[in-house]
């Protein structure tokens, strides 16, 4: 029987992730093809791309170059095993992604997804300590309403409590930075907020409640995305890389949504000039087409494995797929597509118009706050007394009958285009999202 894309006759089977499953089986809204910024739905309407897919189309829809590579790749070697044998294409693209990588990350180690890089990320954490003789140190800190992906150690270290209390004790020996959302200091605020700097201090008092000796990783998004934008207070990120060095604990910046551009440099880590010691990717690595993470570390990190017999595995870790050879392509051909058509210096070129359209929003009806960085913006409602995120889902679901797509979290809209957006599209954007805030209950 043929395949019928457009209209499927039974939506039961399929249990969607983080979806109202039975709001959206009711009244489903299906995209069926996509191009550039555009989405097409089921009943034939052009829906402008707020969100990149789900932070992660940074080049746009359906790229020539991109599904190129794909397809070529598919027909001339389509899987090589990960473990004790390689393929050309998953060593190129490591290269690439070093060359645009800031300068002391030196190597990658491939995943599926950014839940995937944060797992090994602080699974390499805590080994790369033990391979220097300090096994001591395994306890891992993250930050209030962080997201690090859905596995076990990422909702540890993550701190959105929805994501955590379902699922039981979580990772034993974990601790947690306080978040640096500081409203009463710095709402309105336009690119980094002048306040909370301080907040990074806490670490030290972790370090003396806990030991430095028992710490082995701090992990933080260098920007907060999917607890509804959290941008870092100016001279945060340096602090707690000071903090970090001094007590010879490794620092990882998840760059799952901040890597490949989405702050108008290649990564979060050159935005800021901090250097961590990994960086956790996905998402932008293969414009989302193909799942790929990748996990960027210096040479100190990799070269602590470098030792014993020659004929061992160093590092008893890795997935099925890991640098799957099309996803390898695809992600090459991004990259490409990133610098051919410049769209990194792009982004950083219309944040200030971007800037400009989204604190147009600040008097529309219900607005608390509006906050950007890059092409990262967040408008954040009051919630309905009583009823939270309600407000914001009605948001949504208002825009996309008005053929935009945004995404909300809580009561906060985040919204992230594609880098190739232009001026026109910000204010179709924008201009109907005051539209939708008008209508709001
Ligand atoms: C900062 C961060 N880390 C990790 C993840 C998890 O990525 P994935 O959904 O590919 O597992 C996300 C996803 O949004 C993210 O924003």
């Amino acid at each position: 029987m043929a395949l019928d894309r457009k209209t499927p006759n039974d939506l039961n089977a399929f249990w969607m992730p983080f979806t109202a499953n039975r709001q959206f089986k009711k009244n489903p809204r299906m995209f069926v093809a996509a191009k550039d910024m555009h989405y097409t739905t089921s009943d034939g309407r052009q829906v402008l791309d707020g969100t990149a897919g789900l932070w992660c189309c940074n080049a746009g829809h359906c790229r020539p170059k991109i599904t190129e590579a794909i397809q070529k790749q598919a027909a001339e070697l389509d899987y090589a095993p990960a473990f004790q044998m390689g393929h050309p294409v998953a060593f190129e693209l490591a290269n690439r992604i070093v060359e645009m990588a800031p300068k002391g990350i030196e190597h990658v180690f491939y995943t599926n997804s950014g839940s995937e890089s944060v797992e090994t990320a602080l699974k390499l954490a805590i080994a790369y300590h033990r391979a220097k003789g300090q096994g001591t140190r395994t306890r891992l800190i993250g930050r209030e309403r962080g997201y690090h992906g859905v596995n076990f150690g990422g909702i540890s270290v993550g701190g959105i409590v929805n994501n955590r209390r379902h699922f039981g004790s979580l990772l034993n020996g974990v601790d947690h930075l306080p978040h640096t959302h500081l409203p009463d200091e710095n709402r309105w605020s336009r690119g980094q907020p002048e306040h909370g700097a301080w907040l990074a201090d806490d670490l030290e008092k972790l370090v003396a409640l806990h030991g430095a000796e028992t710490i082995a990783a701090v992990i933080v998004e260098p920007v907060a995305g999917s607890t509804g934008v959290i941008l870092p207070p100016k001279g945060y990120l340096e602090k707690l890389r000071a903090i970090t060095k001094k007590h010879g604990i490794l620092l990882i910046f998840d760059e799952v949504i901040t890597g490949f551009g989405r702050l108008g440099a290649p990564f979060a880590s050159q935005y800021f000039d901090v250097l961590p010691d990994m960086m956790t990717t996905a998402k932008g690595l293969t414009n989302g087409v193909i799942p790929m993470g990748a996990v960027l570390t210096t040479a100190d990190v990799h070269d602590a494995f470098m030792d014993g017999p020659e004929h061992m595995i160093e590092l008893f870790h890795g997935y099925t797929y890991s640098g799957n050879p099309i996803a390898s392509a695809a992600g090459i051909a991004t990259l490409e597509t990133y610098k051919e058509e410049q769209l990194f210096e792009r982004a950083a070129d219309i944040a200030p118009y971007w800037e400009d359209a989204l604190h147009s929003l600040r008097d529309s009806r219900h607005v608390t706050d509006v906050r950007n960085m890059g092409l990262i913006g967040a408008v954040e409602l009051d919630p309905i007394a009583g009823e939270p995120t309600k407000r914001a889902f009605a948001a949504f679901l208002a825009a996309y009958d008005k053929n935009i797509l945004i995404r909300t979290t809580g009561d906060i809209i985040a919204m992230s285009p594609p880098l190739m957006i232009s001026t026109a599209q910000i204010d179709t954007l924008i201009g109907t999202l005051a539209d939708v805030l008008k209508t709001l209950e």
